[in-house]
């Protein structure tokens, strides 16, 4: 969780001022963090979750796993991942890996698999 927050230093949030960041603890030992990134076009803002990712896999190829995730803000509010991103990062994750998010009153750790049920999957024919 400390290195999510200080990757949410890094936000470029002018538009909401809501300032995210997030953590990676990959399997293979590397931590690698990810901050949100706004867009004057407000729909190509790019969450802190999915930037992890896509810095996590530029960096560490496909084949990249993580094995845990923290996200947290730096306004003191509730920061559950939203959906997209929830999709997004159980593609590389177990289902019983651990997602800790900042509540309104602390943290609360949930799996991939309870915070998103019955992801999307595609398997070839
Ligand atoms: N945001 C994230 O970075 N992660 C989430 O899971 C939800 C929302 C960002 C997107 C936007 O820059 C700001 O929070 C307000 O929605």
């Amino acid at each position: 969780m400390v290195e999510a927050k200080k990757a949410a230093e890094h936000a470029y949030a002018p538009y909401s001022k809501f300032r995210v960041g997030a953590a990676l603890q990959l399997t293979n030992g590397e931590v690698v963090t990810g901050a949100n990134v706004e867009n004057a076009s407000y729909g190509l803002t790019i969450c802190a979750e999915r930037s992890a990712v896509v810095r996590a896999v530029a960096q560490f190829g496909p084949a990249m796993r993580i094995a845990a995730v923290a996200v947290t803000n730096l306004n003191g509010a509730a920061s559950a991942p939203c959906g997209a991103c929830r999709q997004v990062l159980g593609e590389f994750m177990a289902p019983d890996a651990p997602v800790t998010f900042a509540t309104d009153d602390g943290t609360k750790t949930m799996r991939i698999d309870e915070l998103l049920p019955v992801g999307f999957v595609l398997r070839s024919a």
